[in-house]
């Protein structure tokens, strides 16, 4: 028999609150709920962890005592009521019933008046207990993060802020070996799908509202993808030439390496890396229905293989694990996971991945520095470090870089209805 809804969502809360990704606790769980509730699992799960600084805020002042780790479903569980009854159009009543009553599915009897208590209390208070919420809370961001966005972006802090709180627009990448995005543009409006183009990059279409892939006209033959402006600048910052090889040494699932091959459809050979050989999988899967040939290889950035011969690439593409800050939006778990201290961990991790890499890039090459973060800690000091450090590195000379330009690249800031936040520096050797 399919699960309930709320007590799915309230499971996948509590792993990500016991510390697994979303990515890893929702797919297991859409399988265990009737399919059309699967839309609902995925907002509520999604919709909560968007807004969980600020409800976890609201529950510690309607908890008398805090739950035990081993009740982290019903913590999960009074997260999602609480969603519902403060964002989203379900009816008040019918969120605190479901709710209550999921807690039978959750086979935690004790749980239905507690889960009913907060609940109703909330609806009865709703207003003295938001005016108690500190700013952080308040704008569901966790306080370290709350207070870096305000230090390293003042200006922009309150549409970063807007921008990590809503769902992201649905961006579309034309596959320009294939098709013009104007073509593209025209075949999407006889389809009756409302979209327009990007600004950034020239071959970036942005839905008015989400659809399924499949229903995209040419999906399934390769004529577009699914990918975000800010991630289409990397092919366009990289502009590799005819004959030239390439290695996107942190590749998988494999977007950026699928645009350097679309902009590029003369290039010697480009190389799509990555140390996790599942992830792998997603790269040969994007190739392939998009029609495009790459060296598939497993391998450590920061120790690359050996069949990876110095002096060989002409371009490196580094889309370096990190953070995540600038997608929050799209990986809203990243709130409840990611810690102040883990950014200097990251920072360390990206400094062995350029210098693993650089002997690799042939002498006039360059290599592109990629993040999906907002950090300086993961971005303008990580490249000020490693140019410091490498006597044959230096900036390239003025790339078409776009969004905010810093001391050693630029800086896309994640925009509702726009980009997310990613980073670039591009980099040459002497
Ligand atoms: C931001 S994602 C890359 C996204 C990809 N470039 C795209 O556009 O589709 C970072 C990737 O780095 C990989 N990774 C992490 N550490 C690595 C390492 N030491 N060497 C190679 N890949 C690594 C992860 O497995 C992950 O797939």
């Amino acid at each position: 028999m399919a699960l309930d809804t709320r007590a799915a969502a309230a499971r996948v809360l509590a792993q990500v609150l016991g510390g697994k990704s979303l990515n890893q606790a929702l797919p297991p769980a859409l399988e265990k709920v009737a399919p059309r509730d699967r839309g609902l699992l995925q907002q509520l799960c999604y919709g909560s962890l968007r807004q969980a600084p600020q409800l976890q805020a609201l529950l510690d002042q309607l908890l008398t005592k805090p739950l035990r780790d081993k009740d982290r479903d019903v913590l999960g569980l009074l997260l999602c009521g609480l969603y519902q009854l403060e964002d989203t159009r379900i009816p008040d009543h019918a969120a605190v019933s479901a709710t209550v009553a999921a807690t039978r599915a959750l086979k935690k009897p004790w749980a239905k008046g507690l889960a009913n208590a907060v609940l109703r209390r909330f609806l009865r208070e709703r207003e003295s207990l938001l005016a108690n919420l500190d700013a952080a809370s308040a704008a569901a961001h966790p306080p370290w993060f709350f207070q870096a966005i305000h230090r390293q972006w003042p200006r922009h802090a309150d549409r970063i802020i807007a921008a990590n709180n809503n769902q992201p627009p649905m961006t579309l990448r034309v596959n320009s070996s294939r098709v013009g995005r104007d073509n593209y543009l025209r075949d999407l409006n006889e389809a009756g799908i409302k979209a327009s183009a990007g600004t950034i990059s020239a071959d970036a279409i942005y839905l008015q509202s989400p659809m399924d892939v499949a229903e995209l006209p040419g999906f399934e033959d390769g004529l577009v993808s699914v990918q975000d402006e800010a991630a289409q600048l990397a092919a366009l910052l990289l502009a590799a030439e005819p004959d030239e090889r390439v290695l996107d040494a942190c590749a998988a699932p494999g977007g950026k390496s699928c645009h350097i091959l679309e902009r590029q459809p003369r290039l010697g050979e480009l190389v799509a890396m990555d140390v996790d050989p599942e992830r792998l999988i997603r790269v040969e899967q994007n190739l392939e229905r998009l029609q495009l040939q790459a060296s598939v290889v497993v391998g450590d950035a920061a120790g690359p293989p050996e069949q990876l011969a110095k002096n060989s690439f002409d371009c490196i593409l580094v889309d370096a694990p990190c953070s995540a800050s600038g997608v929050i939006r799209r990986h809203p778990d990243v709130k409840l996971l990611r810690r102040e201290q883990d950014i200097a961990g990251f920072g360390e991790q990206q400094q062995g991945i350029l210098a693993g890499l650089w002997p690799l890039l042939k002498p006039g090459g360059r290599l592109l520095y990629a993040t999906c973060s907002l950090l300086d800690g993961e971005n303008t000091e990580v490249v000020q470090q490693f140019l410091a450090a490498t006597p044959d590195a230096r900036l390239a000379a003025q790339p078409p870089y776009a969004g905010e330009t810093t001391s050693v690249g630029c800086q896309l800031l994640p925009d509702p209805g726009g980009p997310d936040g990613l980073f670039y520096s591009l980099l040459e050797k002497t």
